[in-house]
């Protein structure tokens, strides 16, 4: 699969890790994006962002990268976690930087967009703009945590939602708990 990750400065660079740590970049063709926000807050949140090898990594402002030309073929881009200021511009159709312009292509191209934002609460612009990226035909997977497997660590509860962009991607996704499929709600999932 080719696919794009970009990450923005919305809180929860862990959900981008855990992604970055359950795809394989040996099968797939990976290319990661991070707006300047995203470093600043992955600063915050973490030592340090681990980025498998073979991910290949992008400035925010490159525009010489094949995934912001509809003439590129690629299966699907996820922006995780997304913040309402990207999320508000590209429902705007705003097209001002790398990972905004790759989500208006993959949006005019039918293709698939999985937007991961992270805010609470939401004001009224924040739920209109996430009305027309859906009529838009986007994916809207809010980082909402789930918690009927018994998550024992942060990342056990992170993976409850990268498990769901996953399974949205198409991907094998073997960790992934599975109501009344699997006998981990009694015992927490494996880290
Ligand atoms: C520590 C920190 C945490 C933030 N968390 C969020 C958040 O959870 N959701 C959000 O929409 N914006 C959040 N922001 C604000 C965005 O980073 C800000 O709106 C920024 O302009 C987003 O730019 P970008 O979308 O180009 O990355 C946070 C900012 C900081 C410094």
């Amino acid at each position: 699969m080719k696919l794009v990750i970009a990450a923005t400065g919305a809180s929860g660079t862990v959900y981008l890790q855990r992604l970055l740590d359950q795809i394989d970049a040996t099968t797939n063709d990976i290319h990661l994006v991070l707006s300047g926000h995203a470093k600043q807050v992955a600063a915050q949140e973490t030592d340090s962002l681990n980025v498998p090898p073979g991910v290949m990594r992008h400035p925010e402002n490159d525009l010489n990268v094949p995934y912001v030309s509809g003439s590129a073929r690629f299966d699907a881009m996820v922006i995780v976690p997304c913040s309402m200021s990207t999320l508000g511009r590209l429902a705007s159709g705003s097209g001002e930087n790398a990972i905004l312009r790759a989500a208006d292509v993959f949006l005019k191209e039918r293709r698939k967009l999985i937007v991961v934002p992270r805010e609470t609460p939401w004001s009224l612009v924040h739920a209109r703009n996430v009305v027309t990226l859906l009529e838009a035909g986007a994916v809207v997977l809010p980082a909402v945590p789930s918690f009927y497997n018994r998550p024992r660590s942060v990342d056990d509860v992170v993976d409850t939602v990268v498990w769901r962009i996953i399974d949205q991607l198409g991907l094998p996704n073997p960790r992934a708990y599975r109501w009344k499929t699997d006998s981990a709600a009694e015992f927490g999932t494996q880290s």
